[in-house]
Formats: C-alpha cells, structure tokens, sequence
C-alpha cells in the first residue's frame, strides 16, 4: 500500500475537449486539460499540484537545455467496453523511471508522487480517453534538471510533470527498415537501458539519412561490429524464426527494458512459441532468411504497440516481407489488446483502475 498524497488541484474553468476529434488522432499532438507539477529542491519533493495545461517558464540558463539532465516514460490508459478506464501496467513505468534518475543523476520519484499522481490526473480528464479502436490516452511522465546555472555537474534543482494525450496509432502502415552500419545508439556502460531523452535526440540524424532513402527507421546494431542487432528505431525488436521468437536480450545494458517488450514475450509464450532473449546477428537473420524460416518481425513499444515490418534492408541484401498473411504478430496484437481493452480476462494482473 502506498501513502496517500497531498495533491493541491486547480480545475481549468471550462475543458478544451470539444474542440478535439478524438477519432483518428495523430500521436502527440494535443494535450488534455490538466496536467501534474511538482518540483525538487534542497533535497525534497515540494507540493505536487493539478492544474490546467499551460506553458512554463524557464530561464535561458535552464541546466537540463545545456546538459541534458531529462528523462520520460511512456504508459497508455485504455477505456473498456463498459466504459471504465485502465492504466496498462504503470508500476512498470514507474520502476523504470526511478532506473532511469539513477543513470543520469536525478533524484527518484517516491511511488505515491508518481502513482497517486497519476490515477489523479486521469480521473479528472477521463472523458479524454478515446473508445476508438486502437486509440487510447498515452500518458507522458518526465523529469528535467531546473538549476539556472551552466556549471557542469548534477542539478540541485528538477521538475517533475505528467502530460496526457489522446492518441491513435503511431505507426499506420507496415514499416520499411534500414540495418544501421554507421551510427550507434547504445555502447555497454552507456545509458541505452535508461529512457533519456538524449537518446532520442541522438538517434534522429541516423534516421533522418535512412528516411531520405525511403525507410521509416533504422535497425540499431552493436556499436564494436555493427553485428548484432539491438533495437529498431524507438522499439525493442522480435523475430520469428520457424517456431521459435527471438529478441536481443537486455544484458549489456543497451537495450530499453520495454514493458511492451517484456508483455509481449508472456503472450507468445501462451500462444506456443518458445521465447528467446539472446544476441542475434544480422548473419543469423539473413540465414534463416535465405532458409526461408524468417517469418515474421515486428517492433514492440508502448507509443508503436506492435508494429509490422515489411522489409529490411542490410547493405545491399533486401528481405521483402508479404506483411497481409502473416497470423502470428496479428494474433499477438489482438490478444494483447484484447487485454488492454477489457474483452479478454487480465490474467497477469497488468490493468490498473482508476
Ligand atoms: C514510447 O513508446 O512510449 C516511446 O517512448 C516512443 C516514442 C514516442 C518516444
């Protein structure tokens, strides 16, 4: 049980959401009415307060814009057939987040912050949680460093926000994928584990080349070999090669622990197929490519759920994929949501009542 929190609640006079199609939203685009604040100073979490959606001010001296103290997660919230809404997994989340403060010097954010804070926020903008298929309410806990001051070290100061978004799906089409021999995301000992926000940023130039090329995200490979595959743009990656699953495994450190990722594994493994969490070569692929075992591959992820890829690219050998018969990563996404949406039981225990 956690302790219950103090949250100071400011109510917006009159709710944004009638300006809002909630049908065929683009991901990201439009907040809710409200969001959550709280801020750290001398070594304690201040007040947290709800109030509605609005910009804030920061000094040009901001230590999180020079040095890149900032981290975030993504979770999503679904509404069920009788209306109710349910967070997926947010302990997950939560954990995660605390992994991620501790690689970039931050301070953690105690559960009853982040938890009670959550479900609060999403009780008072429930009617923005989407009923379309595929659509839900993703939900964007961040941190950033709040010192005014450009000395290089640990901010004593941080910043501790929840936006939410009603969304649609992020990818809408089977993806096209480039295997990335040049750039790296993630190195052991580096913070590839961690959702910072650098990451992202420092993955953007790789795939901004791939995309000029035609392909929608590049493959990260290891960053000695450029051998072994790591991650595909913002999602971990699965393979299914004859009756068995692969995934890199999070070993090295340079792989995000995906909550999706980590689902994803305990459905195929209801669903019959063995699950392995292991290095894969780009050899191994196009081998079991050749051997024509390499069924299906899909990248996994919270915002991206399980998206289809339809061909990848190493150098210059091309794997061209019929994405419209494949089962098995459909039969996955329907089993997945079924438990997300409220059809199917939650056997795992994975949905949280608001
Ligand atoms: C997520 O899946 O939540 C992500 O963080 C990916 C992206 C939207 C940054």
């Amino acid at each position: 049980m956690i302790a219950a929190v103090d949250i100071k609640i400011t109510k917006i006079a009159q709710s944004k959401l009638s300006d809002v199609n909630l049908e065929n939203i683009p991901f990201g685009k439009y907040f809710t009415d409200h969001m959550l604040e709280v801020d750290y100073e001398n070594g304690q979490w201040g007040c947290v307060e709800i109030k509605p959606y609005q910009n804030i001010s920061i000094a040009p001296s901001l230590a999180a814009l020079h040095y890149g103290q900032a981290i975030f997660e993504g979770v999503k919230a679904y509404r069920n057939p009788s209306g109710e809404v349910q967070i997926f997994r947010p302990h997950d989340n939560f954990k995660r987040f605390n992994l991620s403060a501790e690689r970039m010097q931050m301070p953690t954010v105690p559960e009853d912050i982040f938890m009670e804070g959550l479900k609060k926020l999403i009780q008072l903008d429930a009617n923005w949680v989407p009923s379309q298929p595929d659509h839900s309410l993703y939900i964007r806990p961040f941190m950033f460093s709040t010192d005014e001051m450009i000395g290089v070290k640990p901010s004593d100061k941080y910043k501790f926000m929840i936006i939410l978004s009603p969304t649609g799906p992020y990818y809408n089409t089977p993806m096209r994928i480039y295997v990335e021999e040049q750039y790296v995301r993630a190195v052991p000992g580096g913070v590839g584990y961690a959702k910072a926000a650098g990451n992202y940023g420092a993955a953007m130039h790789a795939t901004a080349e791939a995309k000029k090329n035609g392909y929608d995200q590049v493959l990260w490979t290891d960053a000695f070999e450029h051998k072994y595959v790591q991650e595909c743009g913002t999602m971990n990656v699965f393979f299914i090669i004859g009756n068995t699953v692969i995934t890199p495994d999070l070993g090295a450190g340079t792989i995000l622990a995906g909550v999706t990722r980590d689902s994803v594994m305990v459905v195929l493994k209801e669903m019959g197929f063995a699950v392995e969490e292991r290095e894969l070569s780009i050899d191994e692929i196009i081998q079991a490519h050749k051997d024509g075992l390499l069924k299906e591959v899909f990248g996994t992820g919270t915002a991206a759920t399980i998206s289809l890829i339809k061909e990848l690219r190493y150098k210059d050998y091309v794997m061209e994929f019929d994405t419209d018969r494949w089962e098995f990563s459909n039969e996955l996404k329907n089993r997945l949501n079924a438990i997300r949406y409220g059809t199917a039981p939650d056997n795992h225990f994975w949905m949280y009542k608001i």
